[in-house]
Formats: C-alpha cells, sequence, structure tokens
C-alpha cells in the first residue's frame, strides 16, 4: 500500500465525496442520492450520481465511476497518489510519504529535469554552427528567431549519440534517458539518440513543464514528424501543442488545428490562440483541457480532407454540449501554377493570401450547426423526394437536439428550403421527432430509477466481458457483499482466485480480501490504488446493483455455490476437451490410415 491505512482512513472520512463533487458540479437530491449532469461527458439530462452512503459517484450514462479519490484522479487529470496528496491538503492533512511514492515522483522529477536540459542542449545546438541545417530550414518555412526562441525550438544532429553523451555527462542514467522517450535500444542491445537531423519542438504543458517532444525532418523522407512515445510525463491524449501560450490569449476563444507549425505560424502571425492536437483526432482529455479555461469559443481548422472532416465531426460530438459555441473554418483550396487545386493548412494559407485574409475567414467562419447542416444535406440526393424525405429525418433529428429555440427555428426554416417543402411541413416534423425523443429519454429515465441495475449484465467495456454471466453475477455479489459488511465472510475464505471467472472480478476481490488477511479494513479505496480508472467504473457499476442486508448470509452462501458449480463445470468441460480431442485425432489417423491402403 502507497499509504498508510490509518491516514487513508482518516482521509476518505474527512473527504465526504458529496463536498468534494459539490466544488465541482450542481448537485440536486432526489431520494437518497445526489443527481447532476455528468461532468465527464456531455448530456442534457442528469446521469451522473453521487450516494453519500456508499460514498462513491457513478454515471449511468459514460459508465465512469468509483470513490472520491477515483473522482479527482479523473476530474483533475491525475495518477493515484497525487489524487490523495490533492485531497489531503484540501482537508488539511500532513501526507506520509512512503519511499515507493518517493521514488516515483522523484522519478517524474528526473524525467522532467532531463526533458528540459535535453531541451535546452537542443537549443544551444541550433544558435551553434552545426546548427546551421536546421536555421536554413527555419528560414524556408519562414519561421523568425523571435518565433524559434519563443517555443524553445532546437536543432539534433545527424549523430548516433550526441543528446546520449552530453546528459550522461551531466549524470542522467541511460534508464532516465530510455524513460524519457530521448534514447531508443539498437538492435546490438546499444543505445542511440531518437531524435537525428531534426527540427526539434518541445511540447510544454500549461505548468510550464517540457513534457515531450515533436520534430520534423529538413528534407521530404520519412518519418516526418517523430514525437516521443508516451512516458511517466507525457500522455499525448492530454495535451495540446501550444497551450503553454494560447492560455494566456486575450481573444475570445481557442483556434485548433492539426500540426505543430501551423500553431507556430499562427502564433507568429499574432494568432496567438491557437493549439494542436499533433494530427490526431480530438480527445476526451483533450476536450476537457480547453473546456478548464472557460472560453467563449472554439474554432476548428482541421484540414479539409476526409480524414479531417471525420475528426471535426468527432470532436463536434465530444463538445457538443459544452459551455461554448463552436465554428468551423473550412479554409479553400489554392490553385497552383498549373491549374490544379490543393488543399491549405493554416500555415500555407497565412503564406499564399496573408494573416489579413486569414483573420476574415476566421471572422466569417462558419458556425458549427451551419457545418452539420451542409454535411447532412450533402449525404443525400435533394433531387428525388426519396432523397429529400431521408433528408428531412435527419435533419430534424439534428434540429431537435439544438439547445436554443430561436436557433431551431431558423434552422428548421433553413432545412425546409434545402428539402423544398413547406417551413410548416418541416416544424411538423421536427416537432414529431421532438415528442419522440422526449418520451424516449423519460422512459430511459424512469427505468433506471425503477431498477438501476437490470441493464448491468455485461460490463461496457469490451476486455472485462464477461465468460461465464451465471459466475460473474456471484462474483460481482461477493465484492458488494465484503465492500458492505466484512465480517459475514467465513475465514479462510473457501475460493480461490481460480475458481472465479472474471479475471477483474477476481482482481477486485482478492485485493481487498489480501487488505483484511494482513489487518487492514477494507474499503473501497483500495481499489481506486490498485486498479486502472476504467477497472474502478467497472467495479462501481457493480456496486450500484442492489444488495438486501437482511439476506446477506445466505446471498452469500448462494452466491459461493454458484461459483463453486460454475467452476466445476469449466474444469469438466475442459475435461471433455482433452478427451474430444483425443478421439479427434484417432478418428483422422484412422483416415489417413485408410487412403493410404
Ligand atoms: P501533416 O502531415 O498535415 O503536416 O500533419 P503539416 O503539419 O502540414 O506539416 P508540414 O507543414 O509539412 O511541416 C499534421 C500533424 O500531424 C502530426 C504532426 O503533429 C503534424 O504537425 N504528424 C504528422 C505526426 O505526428 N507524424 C507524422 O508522420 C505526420
Ligand atoms: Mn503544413
Amino acid at each position: 500500500m502507497a499509504f498508510p491505512a490509518a491516514f487513508m482512513d482518516n482521509l476518505t472520512a474527512r473527504c465526504d465525496i458529496v463536498d468534494i463533487v459539490r466544488g465541482y458540479v450542481t448537485l440536486q437530491k432526489k431520494g437518497k442520492d445526489y443527481w447532476a449532469c455528468c461532468p465527464f461527458h456531455n448530456e442534457k439530462t442528469p446521469s451522473f450520481s453521487v450516494s453519500p452512503d456508499k460514498q462513491i459517484f457513478y454515471c449511468f450514462g459514460c459508465k465512469k465511476g468509483g470513490d472520491v479519490i477515483s473522482f479527482i484522479r479523473e476530474i483533475e487529470n491525475l495518477p493515484y497518489p497525487d489524487a490523495v496528496r490533492f485531497l489531503a491538503k484540501r482537508a488539511g492533512l500532513e501526507v506520509p510519504e512512503d519511499n515507493r511514492n518517493l521514488a516515483e515522483s522523484r522519478r517524474r522529477a528526473r524525467i522532467l529535469s532531463l526533458n528540459r536540459d535535453a531541451a535546452r542542449f537542443y537549443h544551444q545546438l541550433l544558435k551553434a554552427p552545426e546548427g546551421q541545417a536546421v536555421r536554413d530550414y527555419l528560414q524556408r518555412r519562414r519561421i523568425l528567431w523571435k518565433t524559434a526562441v519563443r517555443f524553445g525550438m532546437g536543432a539534433s544532429l545527424d549523430a548516433w549519440d550526441v543528446l546520449l553523451n552530453a546528459m550522461t555527462r551531466k549524470g542522467y542514467s541511460k534508464a532516465e534517458l530510455l524513460d524519457a522517450g530521448l534514447v531508443v535500444k539498437t538492435q546490438k542491445g546499444g543505445l542511440r539518440d531518437k531524435f537525428r537531423n531534426r527540427l526539434m519542438l518541445p511540447v510544454i504543458d500549461v505548468r510550464g513543464d517540457v513534457v515531450a517532444f515533436g520534430s520534423r525532418v529538413l528534407d521530404g523522407s520519412e518519418p516526418k514528424y517523430m514525437n516521443s512515445p508516451d512516458t511517466p510525463v507525457y500522455s499525448k491524449r492530454r495535451i495540446l501543442y501550444g497551450m503553454n501560450l494560447a492560455k494566456n490569449t486575450k481573444r475570445p476563444g481557442f483556434l485548433l488545428c492539426e500540426g505543430n507549425l501551423d500553431v507556430v505560424t499562427l502564433h507568429q502571425a499574432g494568432i496567438d490562440n491557437a493549439v494542436a492536437s499533433m494530427g490526431t483526432a480530438l480527445t476526451e482529455e483533450q476536450a476537457r483541457l480547453v473546456d478548464r479555461f472557460h472560453k467563449k469559443e472554439l474554432v476548428f481548422c482541421y484540414d479539409n480532407d476526409n480524414a479531417g472532416e471525420i475528426a471535426t465531426s468527432r470532436a463536434l460530438d465530444l463538445l457538443r454540449n459544452a459551455g461554448f459555441t463552436i465554428r468551423i473554418l473550412q479554409l479553400p483550396r489554392r490553385r497552383t501554377e498549373t491549374g490544379e487545386y490543393v488543399k491549405q493548412d493554416p500555415d500555407d494559407y497565412i503564406k499564399f493570401q496573408g494573416v489579413d485574409a486569414f483573420e476574415r475567414l476566421l471572422n466569417g467562419s462558419e458556425r458549427a450547426a451551419d457545418y452539420r447542416m451542409s454535411q447532412i444535406a450533402a449525404k443525400h440526393d435533394l433531387k428525388t423526394d426519396e432523397g429529400r424525405l431521408e433528408y428531412s429525418k435527419e435533419v430534424s433529428d439534428f434540429i431537435v437536439s439544438m439547445d436554443n429555440a430561436v436557433e431551431r427555428d431558423i434552422y428548421t426554416h433553413r432545412a425546409a428550403e434545402a428539402a423544398g417543402v413547406t417551413k410548416t411541413a418541416m416544424e411538423e416534423l421536427v416537432q414529431r421527432t421532438a415528442k419522440a425523443a422526449y418520451s424516449r429519454q423519460r422512459k430511459q429515465a424512469l427505468r433506471r430509477e425503477l431498477n438501476p441495475a437490470t441493464q448491468m449484465v455485461q460490463p461496457k467495456e469490451r476486455a472485462f466481458r464477461y465468460e461465464n454471466v451465471r459466475s460473474a453475477r456471484a462474483e460481482a455479489g461477493l465484492v458488494r457483499l465484503l465492500l458492505m459488511d466484512e465480517s459475514l465472510f467465513p475465514v479462510p475464505f473457501p475460493l480461490t482466485r481460480e475458481d472465479f471467472s472474471a479475471p477483474l472480478l477476481a482482481k477486485a476481490f482478492f485485493t481487498l480480501w489480501d487488505a483484511k488477511e494482513q489487518g487492514y479494513p477494507v474499503s473501497f479505496h483500495l481499489l481506486s490504488e490498485a486498479l486502472t480508472q476504467e477497472e474502478v467504473s467497472h467495479v462501481t457499476s457493480v456496486c450500484q446493483e442492489p444488495e438486501s442486508s437482511e439476506n446477506a448470509s445466505k446471498a452469500l452462501a448462494d452466491y459461493i455455490r454458484v461459483i463453486r458449480e460454475e467452476a466445476e463445470r469449466r474444469s469438466e468441460r475442459t475435461g471433455e476437451d482433452v478427451l474430444a480431442a483425443a478421439q479427434r485425432k484417432y478418428k483422422k489417423r484412422k483416415n489417413e490410415g485408410g487412403t493410404r491402403i
């Protein structure tokens, strides 16, 4: 255990989950639980619940859940020990640090310091005579020296071990260099620099730490961009390139683009709110990062190609009901000297058309709703009756999902025009669709209130799917009972890990059980520590199912019996399989023998 049990008990006793969650969302009491719109996904009707009795939260929509520590982990993006420290600070408790924790945070601190030193080293090289090739490249890209400095750019040389040697001399170990992803193993088992002969682009987080590197080749060779792998201090899902600068912008929102150098060019041109998701589609974590700065709008400027369109759509889904307006900036294709039309990214556009033209586009950029509307229109053939009908259905679904009545009215009108029907007809369709959607939602909510348990037969995460539902239900029951009342359980416990059919439930149960055997109190926070967030969420969903405390002993006996029965059946089946295989083999041999004769 990373922190002493007594400390953890004290901490969890002082951090009431309702109080803590209230600091992030507005809770409403309904029955004995509290409800809110989920802070982890976008929704309009509350599916996020907090149970003061069980001291856990659970969202019936996105199925995230856990105890107060898991909540802080999720919402503050912190690893387990840091979430504990965060809560301790809030509760005014001193954290007893044990060696393993200290070692882990020291390891992270070392990687961050190594990254910073590496960034400095690359930057020195950029200024040195050896950096000429990269400086030439900057010039070709029209990146000013001032800009290169602001982004902390650097140069890696066309050599195998320049960084390795320099950092080793500074006292960093080979293991640390590997941990940071700055060197890689060679086939012969030695080490070499990961980045060679490239323009180096340090990735700096909002705290100002160098968490990773991006890099670009100077010529047309592959791969064009090479980035650090995920490391103990870097997860590419959580970072937006340029946010360390963009967070200080006075503009009303952020401009989200795909490429690192797009961000660089944009900032250089005075558009200082640009960030990049570095070639990947926007993730949930990045959406949350954007949300943190309470901006009013978000402008997407992704590539005008298929991949860019898919990325934009996905991002729109992620951010649909976030607190800002979303606009799409589609850059027109450019006609080359040969008369061909080619796509442009912000960097190209500013180079060929200038920043004023870009600002003009930016001011007039399409609202997300317009973008969606034209996307839906493009999917259907509006010249045929059938196409118009299909279009009307789809577009009314979309209109119904809008928050604002005026907006709904405007788009209903437009949809009617596009479909070539009267506005009244379109209005009627939208209303009918709205009614259907509303009654669907009501029914879902009702079902949830009546019986929160019925949906939980199979876990959401594929990796946790149960192979044997009957046994898994009983295993889940054991976890639930153990958390509810450990005194019910017989010692020694009559089942082993092998008797369990679901690996995750076995892990959860025996994490708790092992602690109990060592004399620690059974508590949910043991799971927060031992399991991943996804695993914790699933175990929380298991805890949502009702368990009666009156018949608990009987339930316990039943669960144990069922698990035993299923385990026995499994072992019989393996026995059967062996027999069947032997028989098949025998038959096959006989047949082969037959043909030979
Ligand atoms: P693009 O291929 O669109 O390139 O990649 P770009 O940004 O226009 O690059 P330049 O202008 O030729 O320099 C967009 C982003 O995708 C990531 C990078 O973050 C890049 O900025 N990417 C691209 C990679 O991570 N690896 C690659 O091999 C290519
Ligand atoms: Mn480009």
